[in-house]
């Protein structure tokens, strides 16, 4: 059995302690694909020295996180189109809006959020979005700029039928399922029950957003399997048939 963790901050200062271990846990739970959202100028390193020592494991992505755009972002942006042009990543991530916290950069979000799209189709590689509280914001702006080949992930997926039925309608869009799935108070499930499980990616965004039984503890990526678990049991599949498919649909979005 063959898991995907399509969005995972695993680099994170979190890990230090037991990075290695924690890595071979997850390899050892099956979770052998493990793709990495970078954050901004500060991740970079971290990030990809893990790319170098696990290359058939962890995938990275560059991109610049919403939360990390300020009045300064045409800098962090540079780094990123930098970056792209002399090493070949997966995708263009994270990106996207994030109004949760401050709206005090939304306009810069925006402007950051569509040049890092114009990146994706220049280089034709998949983009990951984030979108707290955000959604018609990014929806909005990638079907504005959507061409024929642009497609890519909306991350941590924790809308409506009716929203992932827009995403859906995009076409080339996935929708990344996470441990939300498996909170008491959460209506997910009832939105997935009525998805096609074609259209669904599994994430954990360690070390954030930890599944149940460990929901409030640090999450990392072998965690998967929890959301895997309580997929299969929406779904009424087995959590191989499970894996088999979003690992497919993992490899449609970043051809890996
Ligand atoms: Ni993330």
């Amino acid at each position: 059995m063959i898991l995907t963790d399509t969005h995972t901050h695993i680099y994170a200062g979190q890990f230090d302690e037991d990075q290695d271990e924690m890595i071979a846990r997850a390899i050892e739970a099956g979770v052998t694909r493990m793709f990495m959202p970078n954050i901004d100028s500060t991740s970079i390193d971290a990030m990809m020295q893990l790319a170098e020592k696990y290359p058939d494991n962890c995938f990275p992505m560059m991109g610049l996180h919403p939360c990390s755009v300020n009045a300064d972002f045409e800098k962090e942006i540079a780094l990123v189109e930098e970056w792209h042009s002399k090493y070949k990543f997966c995708a263009v991530g994270e990106i996207g809006a994030d109004l949760y916290w401050d709206k005090t950069y939304a306009k810069e979000q925006e402007v950051a959020f569509a040049r890092q799209i114009e990146l994706a189709k220049r280089l034709q590689i998949p983009i990951v979005i984030h979108n707290r509280d955000s959604f018609n914001e990014t929806y909005d702006i990638v079907s504005k700029l959507k061409n024929e080949d642009l497609r890519g992930i909306f991350h941590c997926f924790s809308g409506t039928i009716e929203e992932a039925e827009r995403v859906i309608a995009l076409g080339g869009f996935k929708l990344g399922i996470g441990g939300v799935l498996t909170f008491k108070n959460s209506n997910l499930r009832e939105v997935v029950k009525d998805i096609d499980i074609e259209h669904l990616v599994l994430e954990t965004d360690s070390p954030y957003l930890t599944p149940m039984p460990y929901r409030g503890k640090r999450n990392e990526s072998a965690y998967i399997t929890y959301i895997a678990e309580k997929l299969a049991e929406v779904k009424g599949i087995s959590i191989e048939e499970v894996a088999e498919i979003t690992t497919h649909n993992s490899k449609e979005v970043y051809g890996i």
